[in-house]
């Protein structure tokens, strides 16, 4: 065949493309165990760094944040309905996004501003332990904010209201607007503000504008400066997980009964 043929160039082509795409589908397939393991990892790294394991700053190897994660975190598996502990379930292989999108282990959510489309019927908690006690409780919060789901996660004190830290995770709003969420001054906002009031109602909110200190107007976090929407969804996602459809009978149960 001619170099210089059209054919010669449709075969040299798809040649091309066919060796591509076993090399693109291989790795692809290869590395899926890897990617899984390290959003593994990350999800523990931000798990402890809710909870205030992990100092600003601090860089830890992939072993120690196995070891703090296993000697610090008790994950849980939560019937979210009845707040009761579901030990039939393994926390380290339960997916709870995966659980979410699958119609046997999930329910239409009912209409919430947070927009949050289907509830799993059970959910992860991480208890985090100081001295054989819970001291802290982690819950995954989702919902919209302008562009995208924000994924991260909530630490409440064992009083289940005062608030120890906020983090996402994962969210495509945009960088130095809505995705000033990830401000590590803005987090620091978070931490002594009240989760709900005094009867038990979610009341955490991100205002338009600047909040008081935590003392004096502990319901009320500053919101993004260009961003009310991102700001909005972020109050409607912790108002939607806090409240009766999402982890309200686990706390609730949880002050009640103890850990
Ligand atoms: C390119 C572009 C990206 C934007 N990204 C966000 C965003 O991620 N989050 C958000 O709340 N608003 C974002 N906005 C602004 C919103 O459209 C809206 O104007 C804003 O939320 C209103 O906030 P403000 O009342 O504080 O100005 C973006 C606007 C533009 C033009």
């Amino acid at each position: 065949m001619r170099r210089d043929s059209p054919l010669y160039t449709i075969c040299f082509a798809t040649l091309v493309c066919g060796i591509c795409s076993v090399l693109v589908s291989s790795s692809a397939v290869g590395l899926r165990e890897r990617q899984r393991a390290n959003q593994i990892l990350d999800r523990q790294l931000k798990v402890l760094s809710v909870a205030g394991l992990v100092g600003p700053g601090e860089r830890l190897s992939r072993t120690e944040i196995e070891s703090r994660f296993r000697e610090r975190i008790q994950p849980k598996v939560v019937e979210l309905a009845s707040g009761a502990y579901d030990e039939s379930l393994d926390p380290d292989t339960f997916d709870q996004r995966r659980a979410a999108r699958d119609p046997a282990t999930s329910r239409p959510a009912p209409e919430n501003p947070a927009r949050v489309m289907r509830l799993p019927h059970r959910a992860l908690v991480f208890l985090v332990m100081e001295n054989n006690t819970v001291a802290q409780i982690v819950l995954p919060v989702e919902g919209m904010g302008l562009w995208s789901t924000l994924y991260g996660f909530l630490a409440l004190d064992k009083d289940t209201t005062t608030i120890r830290g906020l983090t996402f995770y994962e969210h495509a709003e945009t960088p130095g607007l809505g995705g000033e969420v990830d401000n590590p001054r803005w987090k620091t906002l978070w931490e002594g503000r009240k989760a709900f009031d005094t009867e038990w109602k979610p009341r955490i909110e991100v205002i338009k504008g600047q909040a008081g200190p935590p003392d004096s107007d502990p319901h009320h976090v500053d919101g993004l400066s260009g961003a009310t929407l991102t700001s909005r969804g972020v109050s409607h996602l912790l108002q939607f997980w806090l409240g009766d459809d999402g982890f309200g009978p686990y706390l609730k149960r949880f002050r009640e009964e103890g850990a």
